[in-house]
């Protein structure tokens, strides 16, 4: 068969970086291969996000950019496909397709397992595609079995949203809460660490209100399903993300104080520290609960840190309801954390509150937010120095000679080492610290039998 180029970009939360990659696999028994550039190639995937206006409106400039290299590439007598997948996809399908004559297809996030139906029927001429369904058939049982892409690996279990926070458009974009049978997400799990895969994070909108069938036929949530996968041969360590601290239960605390695989680290966002925003945003938790889980899980392990996303500029927030937030930061000291300017999004309620807070406003608050959040990063890094910790390597350094992993808590840890170590885990002293990441010294002898990364390979090529 021949060869065809896909190039596929994504923007947005790690769940579409892993439908891109499930993108490639679907697409791999038609002869396409992924590129790294969009020059050339047969179809381009855009996989955008819709999150934020940002965010929204690079789907339009890059279309702008694309439309030179498909005018090239017909030119030679050849054709660029252009698809339009992700959240931008699901909520303005429809606009994309009036407004960028370029698009040849929009594929919303819980249709893409039909995209080789639908590139087939673009081949053929047979006009614009466009499926923005919620079908009734979960996309998982179409989808191929995905290869481990390296030794650090995502799992999706979990998919949409039903809280309806008012300033987000997730559960528009993504749909209702759905979770994949326990049994699937295991044989999943199975199969990736047997080619070599150590760390697995569960990945979901909302994962921790996983709640999927059972082996055992009844309903388990994610403290269950982190149990019977810490139980899997070659799992060395458990991520999750993201949580919703309303669904924070008993169980999945006490897995963080029972599974020594589930890593010391959460990441809980928390959007605001004032309860009356917080109930502004329908986030269905105070300050004081937040806190309390916070309290619980450090119970558990103590070690557990911390990392949350935040909300500024929200419609109605004042000055002291901004403190309220700096002071939650500082209560929980998150060693990392994502924050952003409120954006209003169309058809979500806070798009239409009063009170909406001038842009200036908002970027004082998020510049002083960040600082403060930097303060405690660097602080939690320059805490680690001298200090031993298990490092798995997932990829090469810089320099030659160098490799880089991940600390239990995320953080980058840069080290001198064989290339061998690569896809290995070792015990690593801390030497260096910065306000991003570490570097240190491997303790002879503790790098673990690994496997050969050269050996990883996205797919097998069809
Ligand atoms: N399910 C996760 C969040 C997913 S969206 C949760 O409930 O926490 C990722 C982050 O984007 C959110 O946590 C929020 O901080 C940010 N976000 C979402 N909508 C936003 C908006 N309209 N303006 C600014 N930030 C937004
Ligand atoms: Fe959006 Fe709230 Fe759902 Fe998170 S929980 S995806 S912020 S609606
Ligand atoms: Fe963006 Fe959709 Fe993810 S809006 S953050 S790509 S769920």
């Amino acid at each position: 068969m021949a060869k065809k180029k896909l190039y596929i970009k994504s923007y947005g939360c790690q769940m579409n970086v892993y439908d891109a990659g499930r993108m490639a696999d679907v697409m791999a028994p038609l002869g396409f291969d992924v590129v790294e550039a969009p020059d050339g190639a047969d179809l381009v995937i855009l996989n955008t996000c819709h999150i934020r206006e940002k965010a929204a409106e690079k789907v339009f400039s890059d279309l702008g950019r694309l439309r030179p290299l498909k005018e090239g590439k017909a030119a030679e007598g050849g054709r660029m496909m252009v698809a339009v997948a992700g959240c931008v996809a699901q909520a303005e399908g429809a606009e994309l397709m009036a407004r960028a004559p370029i698009v040849d297809m929009v594929v919303g996030p819980q249709a893409y397992h039909r995209l080789p139906e639908m590139v087939a029927k673009v081949e053929r001429q047979a006009g614009r595609q466009i499926d923005t369904d919620f079908p009734v058939e979960p996309k998982f049982d179409f989808l191929p079995a995905p290869r481990a892409s390296g030794p650090a690996v995502f799992v999706s279990i979990q998919e949409g949203c039903d809280k309806f926070c008012t300033f987000c458009v997730v559960p528009y974009t993504r749909g209702a809460e759905y979770s994949r049978p326990a049994q699937d997400i295991l044989v999943e799990v199975k199969r990736l660490a047997s080619q070599g895969a150590r760390e697995f994070t569960l990945l979901g909108q909302n994962v921790n209100a996983y709640h999927g069938q059972g082996l055992d036929g009844g309903d388990w949530g994610l403290g269950r399903l982190v149990r019977a996968v810490a139980e899997i041969e070659g799992v060395d360590r458990i991520r999750y993300t993201t949580s919703h601290p309303r669904d924070v239960d008993d169980d999945l605390i006490a897995a963080h104080r029972e599974v020594p695989a589930l890593t010391p680290f959460i990441h809980l966002p928390v959007q605001s520290g004032s309860d009356r925003i917080l109930q502004a945003m329908n986030r269905g938790h105070t300050a004081a609960e937040y806190l309390a889980i916070i309290e619980r899980l450090r119970a558990a392990r103590d070690d557990m840190v911390f990392s949350s996303d935040f909300i500024v500029g929200f419609p109605g927030e004042t000055e002291a309801d901004y403190q309220a937030t700096m002071d939650l930061i500082d209560r929980v000291r998150f060693i990392q954390a994502f924050s952003f300017k409120y954006s209003p999004r169309p058809g979500t309620p806070a798009a239409g509150m009063g009170g909406q807070v001038p842009e200036e406003e908002k970027s004082r608050r998020l510049i002083a937010l960040q600082a403060r959040l930097t303060e405690i990063q660097s602080a939690f890094n320059g805490g680690c120095l001298g200090q031993e910790m298990d490092v798995l390597f997932d990829r090469p350094g810089r320099h030659p000679g160098q490799l880089v992993g991940r600390s239990p808590w995320m953080q980058p840890v840069h080290v001198t080492a064989p290339e061998m170590a690569l896809g290995s885990m070792a015990r690593v002293r801390v030497v260096k610290a910065s306000p991003n990441s570490l570097a240190g010294d491997v303790i002879p002898g503790s790098i673990l039998p690994g496997v050969d990364v050269g050996d990883f390979s996205r797919r097998e090529s069809a």
